[in-house]
């Protein structure tokens, strides 16, 4: 996909890795560029910065995602691809946490995936065309170490990212999955537990991933894998699971060793 002429949204727009697609979208000739995001300021601020739209959005709220692709359809007369891109890095530890932040990081990691699709589909099935571009991570194809249900809700939007393609690319429907290792973001700061300082040690910069990203949509790829390293782990995976979960065990306990 060219991104120019196109109308664009992005959720989680205000910082980090959606601002800078928001930003690089603009740099691209996009046409229209709705930035969504709860942080309404930050919002605001990458609207006026790409001459787009901020819409204040709690993408766990269904009825809020709905009003986004109303909002964006009314100012720009259609989407033609929408970047599901919110997300947060939840709680350390499994099977510790508790049931309350296991539901909160699902509503906002994943279901948001399953709302945007609902809320766009119609139009661009109706067309024979549409674009979504899912971030999920490293961490939804190899389990990291550490944070449970980060893992499984970023497994369980590959998942979905997949499902949607194999359902719906025959009619027109392109669907990209990113997934990259430490990126230079406030996630990756206020997660600074030993996993996260291990991942700032190879980290990218959110305009690296942005970069990434629209060589990615250009040749229409489904996984885009700002680390190419992380190409080399997931076949590393596939072809050996048990070699490869014990040499998970050992960076886990080298981990806990450097505390
Ligand atoms: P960030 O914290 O800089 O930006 C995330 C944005 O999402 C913030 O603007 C925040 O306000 C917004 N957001 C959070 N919950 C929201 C909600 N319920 N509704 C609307 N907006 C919400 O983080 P970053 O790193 O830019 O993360 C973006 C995506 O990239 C996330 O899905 C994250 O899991 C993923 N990712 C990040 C990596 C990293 O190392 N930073 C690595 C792999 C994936």
């Amino acid at each position: 996909m060219e991104l120019k002429g196109k109308v664009v949204v992005v959720t989680g727009g205000a910082n980090g890795i959606g601002r800078a697609l928001c930003v690089r979208f603009a740099k691209e000739g996009a046409r229209g560029i709705v930035v969504a995001d709860f942080d309404e300021q930050g919002a605001q601020r990458v609207a006026l910065e790409t001459g787009g739209l901020a819409v204040k959005t709690d993408v766990s709220v269904e009825s809020e995602v709905v009003r986004l692709v109303e909002r964006a359809a009314e100012a720009f007369g259609r989407i033609d691809l929408f970047c599901s891109n919110a997300g947060i890095a939840g709680n350390a530890g499994g099977i510790e946490v508790a049931n309350d932040d296991w539901q909160r990081i699902w509503d906002v990691n994943f279901m948001p995936h399953v709302y945007a699709a609902r809320a766009v589909l119609p139009a661009m099935l109706a067309r024979g065309e549409g674009y979504l571009l899912n971030t999920a991570s490293a961490a939804g194809l190899l389990t990291s170490p550490g944070a449970a249900p980060y893992a499984v809700t970023k497994h369980a939007a590959v998942a979905f990212a997949e499902w949607l393609s194999i359902t719906y690319g025959d009619q027109g429907l392109k669907v990209s999955c990113l997934c990259p290792q430490g990126v230079n973001t406030r996630m990756l700061e206020e997660s600074m537990s030993t996993t996260g300082k291990m991942l700032k040690a190879g980290a990218l910069e959110p305009d690296d991933v942005a970069e990434a990203v629209v060589v990615g949509l250009g040749e229409e790829r489904f996984l885009i894998l700002p680390h190419p390293e992380v190409g080399e782990y997931f076949l590393r995976k596939a072809t050996d699971y048990d070699r490869w979960l014990r040499g998970m065990r050992r960076l886990q306990a080298s981990l806990t060793d450097a505390g």
